[in-house]
C-alpha cells in the first residue's frame, strides 16, 4: 500500500513543499496506522518550515500538528483500540500525510458521528484555549480579558470558549474581522489603525491571552490590572512585511518569562500544550470540548478547506493572514 506525504524539502516559502510517495509498513508492537480524515494548518507548521520550532527536525521534515483519523491497522501489542475506530491526535509534526504510524498511547478516541473538520479545530486549537482558561489562568466568569488575535484559530476558541463563561471580553483583529468579534460579545480593536495601549489603559482587563510576542508583550502588560495574568503563547508577529523573522518566539518566551520577577503586581507565564507529557491533562479536557461541540455550545469556526496536495496554498493563506478561525486539510 502506497502513502502520500507533504514535505518541505528545504527551508523557505510555501513552495519547497512537495507531495512525496512511500510504501506503507505495516505498524509494529504497540503502533497503529491512522488513516488521517484531516489536519489542521497551524502557525507552528510555518515555523517549523523555516527552521524555527523547538524540539521538531529542520527540513526535511513532514509537518502537521494534529490530527482527526480512523485506525487501519493496529500492532500486535495494541489491546485497547480496534480498526475502524475514530480517533484523534497532536503529532506536533507528521500529519500533513495520507496515513501515519503512531504509538496506541498518544491517541484519544473520539465518537464516530462526529465530524472530522469541526473536530478537527479542537485538537490544537480549543485544547489550547481551554487549557490557558481552565488550567493556567483559572479565569472566573464575568472577568474582563483581553485576546490578541481574536480573529484567529486560538483566539475564536478562546471567543467562544469565553461567552460560555459570560466574560468581558476585547480582542485585537483586522477591521474586516470586527463583525466576528462582535458576534461573540466581543470589544474589537483594530490593531493595525488603533493603539490597545491607549484605549485600555483606563479599563485595564484581569487576563491577556499573548499570541503577537516582541514588543506586544510589553503593551500587554500595560494594560493589565495589578493582580492580573499575562499568558503568553505565540509569536504571531514573526511574519512581519511577508517574511519571517528568526528567533523572535525564543526572545519572546525569555521576555514573557522575565516579566514574571518584576515587582509590579502583575504576573506572566508561558503556556506550551503538551500533549506527550500531559496525555491525561489532554484526553479529559479534549473529551469535555468533544461535549460542547455535541451539545451545540461550541461551533468552531472553519475560514477554509484544502485538499492535502494543497498545503502549500494552505500555508501561503495563513502566512498572509487570509483566513478566520481553523483552515482544515483534508487528507482522505
Ligand atoms: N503555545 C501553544 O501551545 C500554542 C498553541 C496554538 C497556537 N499557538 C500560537 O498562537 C499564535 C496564534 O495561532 P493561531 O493558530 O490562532 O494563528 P492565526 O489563525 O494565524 O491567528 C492569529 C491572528 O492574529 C492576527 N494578527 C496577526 N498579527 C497581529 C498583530 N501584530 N497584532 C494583533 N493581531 C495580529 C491575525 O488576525 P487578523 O487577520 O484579524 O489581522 C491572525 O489571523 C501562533 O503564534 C501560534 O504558533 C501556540
Amino acid at each position: 500500500m502506497k502513502n502520500q506525504k507533504i514535505v518541505i524539502t528545504k527551508i523557505g516559502a510555501p513552495e519547497t513543499m512537495q507531495v512525496v510517495d512511500e510504501e506503507i509498513k505495516s505498524p509494529s508492537g504497540s503502533d497503529v496506522l491512522v488513516k488521517i480524515l484531516t489536519t489542521g494548518v497551524a502557525f507552528a507548521d510555518i515555523s517549523i518550515r523555516y527552521g524555527q520550532y523547538p524540539g521538531v527536525p529542520k527540513p526535511p521534515v513532514t509537518p502537521g500538528y494534529d490530527l482527526i483519523g480512523i485506525i487501519e491497522q493496529t500492532g500486535p501489542d495494541v489491546s485497547s483500540f480496534v480498526v475502524g475506530d475514530k480517533v484523534a491526535a497532536l503529532t506536533v509534526f507528521g500529519a500533513y500525510s495520507k496515513y501515519i504510524s503512531l504509538p496506541a498511547s498518544q491517541l484519544v478516541k473520539i465518537p464516530q458521528q462526529i465530524d472530522p473538520i469541526k473536530s478537527e479545530a479542537l485538537v490544537l486549537n480549543y485544547v489550547t484555549a481551554y487549557q490557558m482558561l481552565h488550567r493556567v489562568s483559572k479565569v472566573k466568569p464575568k472577568q474582563r480579558v483581553l485576546i490578541h488575535g481574536a480573529s484567529g484559530g486560538v483566539g475564536t476558541a478562546l471567543m467562544q470558549l469565553g461567552k460560555l463563561m459570560e466574560q468581558d471580553m476585547v480582542g485585537t483583529a483586522s477591521q474586516k474581522n470586527h463583525a466576528l468579534l462582535k458576534k461573540y460579545g466581543v470589544t474589537p480593536i483594530n490593531y493595525r489603525t488603533q493603539d490597545f495601549e491607549e484605549i485600555l489603559k483606563n479599563n485595564p482587563v484581569d487576563v491577556v491571552f499573548e499570541s503577537i510576542g516582541g514588543k506586544n508583550i510589553q503593551k500587554s502588560l500595560k494594560v493589565l490590572k495589578k493582580g492580573g495574568l499575562l499568558v503568553y503563547y505565540g509569536a504571531r508577529s514573526s511574519i512581519q512585511s511577508g517574511k519571517y523573522v528568526n528567533g523572535l518566539m525564543g526572545k519572546s518566551i525569555v521576555e514573557s518569562i522575565f516579566y514574571n520577577i518584576l515587582p509590579n503586581g502583575k504576573k506572566t507565564t508561558f503556556y506550551a500544550i503538551n500533549a506527550k507529557k500531559q496525555i491525561q491533562q489532554f484526553r479529559e479536557d479534549l473529551t469535555s470540548l468533544i461535549q460542547l461541540l455535541n451539545e451545540g455550545k461550541i461551533d468552531p469556526v472553519i475560514g477554509a478547506t484544502y485538499p492535502l496536495e494543497q498545503a502549500a496554498a494552505a500555508n501561503q493563506a495563513m502566512e498572509n493572514g487570509d483566513h478566520i478561525g481553523k483552515i482544515v486539510l483534508i487528507c482522505n
